[in-house]
């Protein structure tokens, strides 16, 4: 099905209506950066009080797949785009057909899958880590014979902050707990030792130009993103090497919008193919305060035809994730936060702090990489005490 019968050939001006489905801290930013250039702001999301609602000026309490809803989103806006890869395809075709849309259902529908992300992400020339599909039981044995042991089972569908996964060091291990999610569809891969995990964010435009974002360097803590710093101090042939292939995977789907991709660094300085998001990222971040153009407002750029913003690093940058884990003994001290020096606090409006519940990020700048990183270090004690 086309993606594109009502796209538009002129760009979208300021005063015209921008709409996003799904309505968490990406799509807050969303509303944010288009409320900031004059956009007028729809949210579609099932629940009303979620970030994103509480700042557009209309909102639609709806599922996702809700046609009458979707409708409606679509014929007040003349451009629409979506928070995570999770709204159904057939939601974002249905969408395409009455305004702009970005990114396409087919980009969306690769994203939602591990396993069909993987075979794109090869049949593109980029490399994942050594990994087989689970279909069925009988799949087991052969999968743990050719990926290796220790393996990570994962669902093909719907994880996120390392929800769906399990590490394996048997085959008995990978038997239960695939029973244990009911025979989904799933993929087995290697767990390898890493260098490092960076990820690449860029924006890509109806007219083909690509924007690449400064590389972040990711720390995961129990599967959730910890900090991302830039610059990502790592070989320049490491960091060459991901922007490549990112551009390669953009270039390959005819990808309109902003993407991440995340890639492994073994300890051979091998750089491998981890997922993609076709949206901004959490590791992303950092550009709301630290480029010229943030990643939100490259995804609205996209959506209207502007020619893309400038990703150019104003400083250097270490964005640390607020969790709820940092609000168990009651509220963090933010006087201590706010009296720190080039520490910039975004919250997310999120009345119930709930352990590993993103609440927030901080965006701490500073002279250097590593600088930025201890002080983001500094301010997570400081918040978790
Ligand atoms: N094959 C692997 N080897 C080593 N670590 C891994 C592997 N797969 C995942 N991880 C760790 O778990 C984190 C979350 O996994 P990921 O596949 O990115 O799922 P999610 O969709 O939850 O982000 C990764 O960022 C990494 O820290
Ligand atoms: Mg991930």
């Amino acid at each position: 099905m086309s993606d594109t019968s009502s796209a538009r050939t002129s760009p979208l001006l300021p005063g015209a209506a921008v709409g996003v489905v799904g309505g968490g801290q990406l799509g807050r930013y969303f509303v944010l950066e288009a409320r900031r250039l004059g956009f007028v702001t729809w949210v579609l999301d099932p629940d009303a009080n979620a970030p994103a609602m509480q700042l557009a000026e209309y909102t639609i309490v709806a599922n996702y797949d809700d046609t009458d809803a979707l409708t409606k989103l679509g014929t007040a806006c003349e451009a629409v785009t979506v928070e995570f890869e999770n709204v159904p395809a057939q939601s974002l075709e249905q969408l395409s057909r009455l305004c702009q849309i970005a990114p396409s259902a087919d980009n969306i529908r690769i994203a939602q899958d591990r396993d069909l992300e993987k075979r794109t992400a090869i049949q593109h020339g980029l490399t994942p880590v050594p990994y087989a599909t689970i279909v069925y039981n009988g799949d087991i044995a052969e999968a743990v014979e050719s990926v290796g042991l220790p393996a990570i089972l994962k669902t093909a569908r719907l994880g996120y902050d390392g929800k769906g996964q399990v590490v394996c060091h048997s085959v008995a291990d990978v038997a239960s707990a695939f029973d244990a999610v009911d025979g989904v569809l799933c993929v087995l891969e290697r767990r390898i030792e890493l260098q490092a995990e960076i990820s690449v964010i860029l924006a890509r435009g109806f007219d083909h130009d690509v924007a690449v974002f400064p590389v972040a360097r990711n720390v995961h803590v129990k599967g959730v993103l910890s900090t991302s710093t830039v610059p990502a101090a790592l070989d320049n042939a490491v960091l060459d090497n991901a922007e490549r292939q990112a551009r390669e995977l953009a270039d390959g789907l005819d990808y309109h919008g902003v993407l991440a991709v995340e890639f492994f660094v073994d300890e051979q300085g091998n750089v491998l193919f981890n997922e993609m998001a076709p949206r901004p990222h959490n590791s992303g971040h950092y550009s709301l305060d630290a480029t010229v153009c943030s990643q939100f407002e490259q995804q609205l750029r996209v959506l209207c035809r502007w020619p893309l913003g400038s990703t150019a690093l104003l400083s250097p940058v270490c964005m640390l994730n607020l969790l709820g884990d940092a609000w168990v003994n009651g509220p963090p001290d933010w006087s201590a936060a706010f009296s720190k020096t080039g520490a910039h606090i975004h919250l997310y409006g999120k009345a119930e702090a709930r352990a590993g519940r993103k609440m927030g990020h901080v965006n701490c700048l500073d002279n250097s990489a590593a600088a930025a990183l201890a002080s983001a270090e500094t301010l997570l004690g400081i918040l978790s005490d």
